[in-house]
C-alpha cells in the first residue's frame, strides 16, 4: 500500500507544490486532505508557471486529482482554476462531504479580522476560518448539497438568516452585498457544472491503497499553522499535519511508507504570530527578493528568517518524517554566512523544541550556529556537485534531526532538483 504524504514542516510556502509535481510522475492518485484556496502551490515546468489553490499539484502530470472531505472548497475559485488550465482535461474527484465556502464566509472572515484590530490573525481572507467553524457548528453546506438546486435552497434558507443575524447583531455590519437569491443562483449553477466530479474519495483512496496503487497525499499550509499544534491562535483552521490524512480523507489507520517533510533552507511566515528567527532590514529584503517571497494567494510580502531547528525537531515528532525535502537552498547562495537556529534560550534555559505554550515562545531568543557562504548555480545534478559549505549545512540538519535529506531543490524548475 504505497502511501506517500508530502507535508509542510514550517509555516507553509515551503515549496510543496514542486515536490508533489515531481513525485506525481509515478503516482496514480494525488489527494488533498486539508485547507482550501488559502493555499498557493506553485509549479514551474519549462518556464511556465502554474499556480494552484485548490487543485492538487498532480494536475499537470495528468494524474487523478482528488479533493478529500477535509478540504474547504470555494467553487468560484475551482471554476477559475479549471479555466486557467486552458481546456486541459483533468481527472478530478470531489468528495460529497467537502465543506463549501459560501460568500458569507469571506464576509465573516473580513469583519472578524477588522474587529480584532491589532490582534488580527492576518488571514488570507478566503473564508477558511468561518467555513470550518460552521462545520464544527453543524451549519456548514456540503458539496453534495449544492449539486441539486432544491437541496441547496433548503440549506441556504436554513443557514442564511443565522449568518445575517450574526453579521448585524455581533459585527454591526451591513449585509446588502449578500443577496440570498443571487447566491442560490450562482452556487446552483456551479453545483450543476461540477456534479460530474462527485465521488466518494474515502472509498476511492482506500481501494487504491488496497490495490497497491501509489497514492500521494498533498498537505496544504504547514505544521506550525496546524489548528492544534501550530502557534495558536496564529494558525489556520484545518490540520496540515500528516496524521490528518486519516480524518481529512477518511482512511483506516495504516502504514504510510513515506512522510516527506518539506522545509525551506531558511524560514518564512505570512500573517501574524511568533517567529523566533525572523530577520529585518537589508538581509531580510535580500532574501525576500531573491526567493520571491510574496504570497501566491494574497501577494503579501512574507516575513523571512533563518532555519529554525527547534521547529523542525518538533515537526518531525508531530509528523514522523521518513525524509526531508530541502527547498530553495539556491536562495541562500551568495551570502557571506548562513545561520541556523540550533536551540532557543528561554529564561536562562536552553530549549530544543517548540514550547506548547505560545507565551513561552514569545520569550525565546535564538541560539545560532554559523556556516560559511556558498554558491549554487541550479545546474548541480548530484549531492557531490554541491559546494562543501552547502553539504556541511545539509549534513548538519540531518544529524540534528536524525532524518535524511532525500531531496534538495536548487531552483524553481522541475529539473533543478537533486534526488539522493
Ligand atoms: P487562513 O487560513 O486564511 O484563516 O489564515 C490563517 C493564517 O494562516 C494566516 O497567518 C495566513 O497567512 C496563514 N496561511 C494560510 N494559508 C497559508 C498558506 O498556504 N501558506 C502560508 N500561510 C498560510
Amino acid at each position: 500500500m504505497p502511501a506517500i504524504v508530502v507535508v509542510g514542516a514550517q509555516f507553509g510556502d515551503e515549496g510543496k507544490g514542486k515536490i508533489v509535481d515531481l513525485l506525481a510522475e509515478k503516482a496514480d492518485f494525488v489527494v488533498r486532505y486539508n485547507g482550501g484556496n488559502n493555499a498557493g502551490h506553485t509549479v514551474v515546468v519549462k518556464g511556465k508557471k502554474y499556480k494552484f489553490h485548490l487543485l492538487p499539484s498532480g494536475a499537470i502530470q495528468g494524474k487523478t486529482c482528488c479533493i478529500g472531505a477535509g478540504v474547504a472548497l470555494d467553487p468560484r475559485v475551482l471554476k477559475e482554476e479549471l479555466l486557467q488550465l486552458g481546456g486541459k482535461k483533468i481527472l478530478l474527484m470531489i468528495d460529497p462531504r467537502v465543506q463549501v465556502i459560501m460568500p458569507w464566509h469571506n464576509f465573516l472572515d473580513a469583519v472578524a479580522e477588522d474587529v480584532k484590530g491589532k490582534e488580527k490573525i492576518g488571514t488570507t481572507g478566503r473564508g477558511i476560518g468561518p467555513c470550518y467553524a460552521d462545520r464544527a457548528d453543524r451549519s456548514g453546506i456540503r458539496f453534495c448539497e449544492i449539486v441539486e438546486e432544491k437541496r441547496l435552497r433548503e440549506r441556504v434558507e436554513a443557514v442564511f438568516p443565522l449568518k445575517e443575524k450574526i453579521l448585524h447583531a455581533v459585527y454591526n455590519s451591513a449585509t446588502d452585498s449578500l443577496d440570498k437569491e443571487k447566491i442560490i443562483a450562482e452556487y446552483s449553477a456551479l453545483g450543476k457544472e461540477f456534479a460530474g466530479f462527485l465521488q466518494d474519495v474515502s472509498a476511492v483512496a482506500s481501494e487504491a491503497l488496497e490495490k497497491k496503487n501509489l497514492v500521494l497525499f498533498e498537505g496544504a499550509q504547514g505544521t506550525f499553522l496546524d489548528n492544534d499544534f501550530g502557534t495558536y491562535p496564529f494558525v489556520t483552521s484545518s490540520h496540515p499535519i500528516a496524521g490528518s490524512i486519516f480524518t481529512g480523507v477518511g482512511l483506516g489507520l495504516r502504514k504510510i511508507e513515506r512522510v516527506i517533510g518539506v522545509a525551506k533552507a531558511y524560514a518564512t511566515r505570512v500573517g501574524g504570530g511568533p517567529f523566533v528567527t525572523e530577520l529585518h532590514g537589508a538581509l531580510a529584503d535580500k532574501i525576500r527578493e531573491k526567493g520571491a517571497e510574496f504570497g501566491t494567494t494574497t501577494g503579501r510580502p512574507r516575513r523571512v528568517g533563518w532555519l529554525d531547528l527547534p521547529m523542525l525537531r518538533t515537526a518531525h515528532r508531530l509528523n514522523g518524517f521518513t525524509e526531508i525535502a530541502l527547498t530553495k537552498i539556491d536562495v541562500l547562495a551568495g551570502l557571506d554566512e548562513v545561520k541556523v537556529c540550533i536551540a532557543y534560550q528561554n529564561n536562562g534555559e536552553k530549549v530544543k523544541e517548540l514550547p506548547a505554550d505560545m507565551r513561552c515562545l514569545g520569550d525565546c531568543t535564538p541560539v545560532y550556529k554559523k556556516f560559511g557562504g556558498f554558491e549554487i548555480s541550479g545546474k548541480e545534478k548530484s549531492f557531490a556537485q554541491l559546494p562543501k559549505e552547502a553539504k556541511d549545512y545539509i549534513a548538519f540538519i540531518e544529524k540534528e534531526l536524525g532524518v535524511p535529506v532525500g531531496i534538495v531543490s536548487v531552483g524553481a524548475e522541475r529539473e533543478e532538483t537533486i534526488i539522493r
